[in-house]
């Protein structure tokens, strides 16, 4: 989004550790479903994951068996991303400006990074890198609002945020995109669950006394709801591929 500021996009270099121990990863189905609507498999693929961050996505893609290349603005993330990823390649840039060559890549990948873009930048940036055919995926992991305990917790961080703090996204409306929702869900940890919440660009923002806050009250609701201490997560990913 062009009125990002810049803090708010860059927020993640001071957390990129707690961001890489306990953002949830991506189920096998996604990437199914990316290389059904892709019309082609991730094997053997070239492939630019953008905003790559710590590299949850970007292991995935190479475990996938695709030849893959990070792309990331940050400091942090980057920092993080070469510690946790030694054999994968990363270079430095964004969405607006992909330091990579013109029609070289079968996909280009954005997990959760599309709406630091500026889609008046970052389409056609995608069509110039993206071999004629390639693929566009762009994905999204969300908690699941059809689960009570979570629509809940969702309507307490509207509240805190008084819908501010939460960031935007539209589907760039130039590309012919397919939109497939999977569902999913992991068993962690209550704490792994908090400090999920704690690596959003939000809490971030907000700062650490004003987050424990938040989620110190979050641990006492959630610790009677699960006395055994084991979170379900339950996730919706909502993706979109466009071929171009
Ligand atoms: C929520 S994280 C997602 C990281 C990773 N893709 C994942 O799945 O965990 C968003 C990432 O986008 C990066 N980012 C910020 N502005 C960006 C831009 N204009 N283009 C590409 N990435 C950007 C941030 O530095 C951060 O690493």
């Amino acid at each position: 989004m062009t009125s990002t500021p810049p803090t708010r996009a860059r927020s993640f270099d001071a957390a990129a550790a707690l961001y890489s121990a306990n953002r949830p990863g991506y189920p096998g189905e996604l990437f199914d479903a990316v290389e059904e609507l892709a019309g082609r498999g991730l094997r053997g693929a070239r492939v630019a994951d953008v905003g790559a961050g710590t590299g949850i996505a970007t292991g995935l893609l190479r475990a996938r068996g695709a030849e893959v290349l990070a792309v990331e603005p940050g400091d942090g993330m980057a920092a993080e991303f070469r510690r946790s990823n030694p054999g994968i390649p990363l270079v430095r840039g964004d969405g607006d400006r992909l330091p990579l060559v013109t029609a070289g890549f079968d996909f280009l990948t954005y997990a959760q990074a599309w709406h630091w873009t500026d889609p008046a930048r970052s389409v056609p940036e995608a069509r110039r890198v993206l071999r004629p055919g390639g693929a566009l995926a762009l994905w999204w992991n969300d908690m699941d609002p059809a689960v009570p305990w979570i629509a809940e917790q969702d309507e307490r961080i509207r509240d805190l945020f008084d819908a501010g703090g939460l960031t935007y996204r539209a589907l760039p409306a130039e590309l012919d995109l397919t939109v497939r929702e999977i569902r999913w869900s992991r068993r962690i940890p209550l704490d792994v669950h908090l400090a999920n919440h704690a690596s959003h660009s939000a809490f971030l923002m907000l700062g650490p006394a004003g987050t424990r806050e938040f989620l110190d009250a979050e641990r006492a609701r959630l610790t009677a709801l699960f006395p055994d201490g084991t979170v379900e997560e339950r996730y919706v990913v909502t993706l979109a591929v466009a071929l171009v």
